[in-house]
């Protein structure tokens, strides 16, 4: 039997999963480790704690799952993707590593836009808007605040890719998480020579670049002593943390999407073509599946809505839950159900962290709009939840707008698990909205991929469809389809006739 390890470098832990080559999942072991913020704004993390984790979390799984080294075909690696690793000539990190979530670079963001002739320019040779979590601002940043760590440097890598050289002594990425570095020609699937010259980063600073299923390194020896891996064990490309859970649920083929809700929603399209936005208001980056794209909006609050209502006003549930056992959020879900679909005309604006997609705005707000007397607690829950599921039918529009089709919606994170917010789902989006077996996220995509590379799958499509299956379908109910096929045109009004509000309550402040 052939067994595949994933491994997630993720902003929390370093997670270890391990896969037989049916797919179940034998077990799996985190290691956390903390998160830095030494000045508003920055967010930080010590590269040395990835990979300690890192090899807590291998020796961990190994044990638990009663197998050694000998046992493992292949590794793939995920992780949080965009940070920045500044190494030295010798190999040494030379500063901390800044984070996806480090907002510091906002003047970087503008002046690379600036440097290569405007947003057109960027989308032509990127595919993308260039955003402060980007790496591209970052490198640029060390060079404008920290020259003398800038002077030492020599290579730039994204956060799992620094595992990925402890493990193999290799610098390699791979097309999905460098296509969020700013320096990949995205449609083309190499660096952009054009964005390094205009930015004048040495090339050589960037690692070899592969499709994410390819074997980019071996386990060394040094690792395997860390790890308790065979030296010699692939390690394959594999994939940001966004591809590598959308390979992990299946989302491989066009017309499937993924909608993920955690505290963030993110809407994930598998594109068989290379497709940006006129705007850059989606990211176009691309797959894990060679050859492939994808397309993704990101929206800050989606569950994050919906735990701020718990903690603010679902008092009486909390304290009913903590006497009969329920989960607050079951309760306040029954309570919408009491209310109609459209919430008798009440609409919640799920802005409450400001918005990435469709509207990048930090000062954007959210709202409840068209209150009356009649309206009680369960519409301002049902709001809640059709105001978070309106905001995610922003991104799928967007994708549809790129010729994408949209056929099924796979629904993970928490904001899954309630069988009404679902049933919203599929009648705002209009589409079936399905569960699948899988529920373990990134390091299962990239334990997928490890497959591939090892040669237990053909490919990609192959390892999905051994792997994962639908467990569950909610289908759109027409007359609710009708409904708020009426109303969304009045929640895209919302935030246009609300922006000049948000913009002055900020500068109020
Ligand atoms: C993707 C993104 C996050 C990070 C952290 O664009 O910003 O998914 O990779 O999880």
């Amino acid at each position: 039997m052939a067994y595949l390890l994933g491994l997630d470098v993720s902003t929390t832990g370093a997670k270890a999963l391990l896969i037989d080559e049916q797919g179940n999942v034998l077990t799996s072991a985190t290691t956390e480790y903390p998160l830095y913020a030494p000045r508003p704004l920055w967010s930080e993390q010590m590269p040395s704690d990835w990979w300690q984790g890192v090899c807590a979390s291998i020796r961990a799984t190994l044990a638990r799952a009663g197998l050694t080294g000998d046992d493992i075909s292949g590794v793939g690696l995920t992780g949080q993707m965009h940070g920045l690793v500044l190494l030295d000539r010798g190999g040494q990190v030379l500063r901390p590593a800044i984070l996806w979530n480090d907002q510091r670079t906002g003047p970087q963001c503008a002046e690379i836009t600036d440097r290569v002739g405007g947003l057109g320019r960027l989308l032509e040779l990127t595919g993308n808007a260039v955003l402060p979590g980007f790496t591209a601002p970052k490198v640029l940043w060390v060079r404008e605040n920290e020259p003398e760590v800038y002077e030492r440097a020599a290579q730039v890598l994204l956060p799992k890719d620094y595992v990925r050289y402890h493990l193999t002594g290799e610098y390699a990425t791979e097309v999905s998480d460098a296509s969020g570095t700013s320096l990949l020609d995205v449609a083309g699937r190499r660096w952009s020579e054009a964005m390094l010259k205009l930015l004048d980063i040495p090339a050589d600073w960037l690692p070899r670049c592969t499709e994410s299923p390819e074997v980019s390194g071996r386990v060394s020896a040094a690792a395997a002593q860390a790890t308790g891996l065979k030296p010699g064990t692939p390690v394959v490309g594999g994939g940001g943390d966004q591809a590598a859970q959308a390979v992990g649920s299946g989302v491989v083929q066009a017309g499937v999407i993924s909608v993920t809700s955690g505290t963030s929603g993110v809407v994930f399209a598998h594109s068989e073509k290379f497709a940006a936005e006129a705007q850059g208001r989606v990211h176009a980056f691309c797959h894990a599946v060679p050859g492939k794209w994808h397309v993704m909006g990101v929206m800050l609050s989606a569950g994050g809505s919906f735990r701020w209502f718990r903690d603010t006003l679902g008092d009486p549930e909390r304290s009913t839950a903590l006497l009969t056992g329920d989960d607050p959020y079951d309760l306040l879900t029954r309570e919408a159900a009491r209310a109609p679909a459209g919430s008798d005309g009440l609409f919640f604006l799920p802005y409450l962290t400001g918005e990435r997609t469709p509207y990048p705005d930090p000062q954007a707000r959210g709202a409840f709009v068209g209150l009356t007397v009649r309206h009680g607690k369960s519409h301002l829950v049902r709001a809640v939840l059709e105001g978070v599921s309106f905001g995610l039918r922003d991104s799928l529009e967007l994708i549809k707008g790129l010729g994408i089709p949209i056929e099924q919606v796979r629904a993970s994170g928490g904001g899954a698990r309630s069988p009404l917010w679902r049933q919203i789902q599929a009648d705002v989006f209009g589409t079936e909205l399905v569960l699948v077996n899988v529920t373990e996220g990134a390091a299962y995509g990239a334990a997928l991929l490890a497959g591939v590379g090892a040669g237990v799958f053909a490919n990609v499509q192959e390892a999905v469809a051994q792997t994962v299956r639908v467990t569950d379908r909610t289908l759109p109910i027409p007359e609710n389809v009708q409904r708020y096929q009426r109303l969304y045109p009045l929640y895209r009004s919302l935030y246009p006739a609300l922006q000049p509000t948000f913009q002055a309550l900020a500068e109020a402040q």
